[in-house]
């Protein structure tokens, strides 16, 4: 994949998936963030040329276009900054973006450099001027892992109501972790240089490959509240890199495991567990409601607990979704004969109903 030297190069299936997600999760976020800020900011750190060999949008036109279309009004202002390194791609960009009307609440830059340069000369002029960056999504989709140093992500994360989506190259970090000369660069992407003890542990079963991501998905759960991480299967079912999601917000952790599961048709993707990632669940047509009872059940068995526990359980740590426990898990335990749950409080209406509030038995 890194080794692409043309300007444009073919879509991938993988991709378009990716873009898809990209595209719902934008959908959520932009209204969200546009009702309670002034200004907005969308960074594509890694943007490429703005579309592929046969003419498909590329991510920067998918952003925008998102923005221009959406159904709601959104009234903040929204910048998008699309950073790319390489001078070809660049100029094709801009003038994909040329014919572009975009509403004067909107405006963008293609800027011609590397992103981590460009992020570290913005936040240094930011600090200078006491000034702090406005909320951002920052999506950070690079070829390779030598271009996405730790700490400029924990400089996006710093504030509250930033946060990133980044490709993580796992499956070709993999097969160069023990090349000396990419050493310099993984101390530098994980900001440290304890990895080397934990990937190649020979007394772990795990595959390295799991262990990589596990690794980064600790260095970012030390800058931001979730962290959620989706593997991206190609149609060999062999894992081609992982996605991985930060946010300080649970509204924008439920935002993006919609997203996730609405890119379900083909059965190609899976997401693991944040805390588990032997824990994939395959994308098929029906979440696999018998494994989130099991989650549920082990969890809270012998317990009473408050409805809102149970969802937040759910949504931060399993890969299924608030809208997946009430009527499929809940309901049919309460309806069976003997029952396997009792609702002990409730201002419910109706048999079945879990409002706020209510408490259940396990
Ligand atoms: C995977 S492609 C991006 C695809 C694009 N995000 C999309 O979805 O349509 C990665 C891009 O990053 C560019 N690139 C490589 N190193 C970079 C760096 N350090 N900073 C910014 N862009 C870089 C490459 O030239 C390439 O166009």
């Amino acid at each position: 994949m890194s080794n692409i030297t043309t300007t444009l190069w073919p879509i991938e299936p993988h991709t378009q998936a990716k873009h898809e997600i990209l595209r719902r999760y934008l959908q959520a976020w932009l209204p969200i963030m546009s009702r309670y800020n002034g200004r907005i900011l969308y960074i594509d750190g890694f943007a490429g040329p703005g579309e592929y060999s046969k003419g498909e949008p590329g991510s920067p036109v998918i952003a925008i276009n998102t923005a221009k279309e959406h159904k709601l009004k959104l009234n903040a202002e929204i910048l998008f900054l699309f950073i790319e390194a390489r001078e070809d791609r660049c100029n094709h960009l801009k003038e994909i973006l040329r014919p572009i009307d975009v509403p004067d609440n909107m405006k963008y830059n293609v800027e011609c450099s590397k992103f981590d340069e460009s992020l570290t000369s913005q936040f240094n002029y930011l600090d200078e001027q006491k000034k702090r960056i406005a909320p951002t999504f920052a999506f950070i989709d690079p070829f390779g892992y030598s271009d996405t140093p730790f700490p400029i992500i924990k400089r996006i994360m710093k504030n509250k109501k930033c946060e990133v989506l980044i490709t993580f190259m796992s499956g070709f970090l993999n097969r160069f972790k023990s090349d000396p000369h990419k050493e310099e660069a993984l101390d530098l992407l994980f900001d440290t240089r304890e990895w080397r003890g934990i990937v190649f542990d020979s007394d772990s079963d795990e595959k390295s490959e799991k262990k990589i991501v596990r690794f980064y998905q600790n260095r970012l759960e030390s800058c931001a509240e979730y962290v959620r991480t989706f593997e991206m299967k190609n149609k060999f079912n062999q894992p081609i890199y992982h996605l991985i999601f930060c946010t300080h917000s649970i509204e924008g952790l439920k935002k993006m495991k919609y997203a996730m599961w609405k890119v379900d048709e083909t059965g190609r993707f899976s997401f693991s567990d944040r805390t588990d990632p032997n824990q994939t669940v395959l994308f098929k047509r029906e979440p696999d409601y018998r494994q989130l009872k099991k989650l549920i059940v082990d969890k809270f068995k012998g317990k009473e607990v408050p409805i809102e526990e149970i969802e937040e359980f759910v949504v931060v740590e399993t890969a299924f979704r608030e809208t997946h426990f009430r009527k499929q898990i809940l309901k049919p335990m309460e309806e069976v004969n003997p029952p396997e749950i009792r609702v002990v409080k409730s201002e419910r209406k109706r048999k079945g109903g879990y409002p706020k509030g209510t408490i259940i038995r396990f």
